[in-house]
């Protein structure tokens, strides 16, 4: 992986192809290896920028703020300057795909630096905020993962990352997963649990969003359930929205041939 240095630090970073710049954003716990089919898809034909987010897979964590965290607009001001040292400014303006955690951070990233886009992909998110209990949830994590280990996390949210069928259909993705979750510092799941929990609630600014915008969910994704997605897609004024069968929140690695489809066809509307 290359290194990209940033006011926060460095980031480490997967650059291939060329054409179009591409910037996949992956989720949380995980790195951003779960876009090894995207990247080896989408670089026949783009310049597909994968960087691992602060204090995950290769990236150092940096500083951390002690009550909010990483927020979802310091990993976007993070990306921003990333963007500007790889001299990826205003005049070449890139597709910004987002999973889940990518996606929450994406939406910070329009709100700041729209200019910079050419375009949103937001795969699995959310637009609202945590219920209560689900930010205690987050805070509990927050508090108690130094002591309970990574593989303890992993435990917890596997089972909701995949769909129910995926333990015996998809055994490689479920064991992959475990692996970035049991490898992943409590440092950085503490510092990014309290960024989520503090994360505003971005329905109402959906309508502002202008970029031509594709949408995808898996249609088993217990995290950001499609009717969610449906209506983050119907707020949206210049979107698509594509729902991935037999898959749950991880689309890009349980079903990566429909998700690529999906963003090939965007991707070449957009030329
Ligand atoms: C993710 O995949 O990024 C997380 O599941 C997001 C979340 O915890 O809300």
């Amino acid at each position: 992986m290359k290194t990209a240095k940033i006011s926060t630090g460095e980031l480490a970073y997967i650059d291939r192809g060329a054409g179009q710049p591409i910037l996949l954003v992956h989720g949380f716990p995980l790195d951003y290896t779960m876009w090894d089919s995207q990247i080896e898809s989408l670089s026949k034909h783009s310049r597909v920028i994968a960087p691992d987010l602060r204090g995950f897979g290769q990236s150092p964590l940096g500083p951390v703020d002690p009550t909010h965290g990483i927020t979802m607009e310091r990993y976007a001001d993070d990306l921003a300057e990333f963007l500007d040292e790889l001299n990826l400014g205003v005049d070449q303006p890139i597709v910004f795909v987002g999973l889940s955690m990518g996606g929450y951070i994406a939406w910070q990233f329009v709100r700041k630096y729209a200019s910079r886009l050419r375009a949103l992909v937001l795969l699995d998110t959310r637009s609202l905020a945590d219920t209560d209990e689900a930010r205690a949830g987050r805070l509990k994590m927050a508090e108690n993962v130094a002591e309970w280990g990574s593989g303890r996390v992993a435990e917890m949210m596997g089972p909701k990352l995949v769909a129910p069928s995926a333990f015996e259909k998809k055994p490689a993705v479920v064991t992959a997963l475990r692996r970035v979750v049991e490898s992943t510092s409590p440092a950085a799941i503490a510092a990014a649990q309290r960024g989520l929990a503090a994360r505003p609630d971005m329905t109402s600014f959906l309508p502002q969003i202008r970029v031509p915008t594709l949408v995808i969910v898996g249609e088993e994704d217990a995290i950001s359930p499609p009717a969610e997605m449906q209506a983050i897609a119907a707020a949206i004024p210049n979107s698509e929205f594509v729902v991935i069968p037999n898959s749950g929140h991880m689309t890009t690695m349980e079903d990566p041939e429909s998700v690529n489809l999906a963003l090939t066809e965007f991707l070449s509307a957009l030329k």
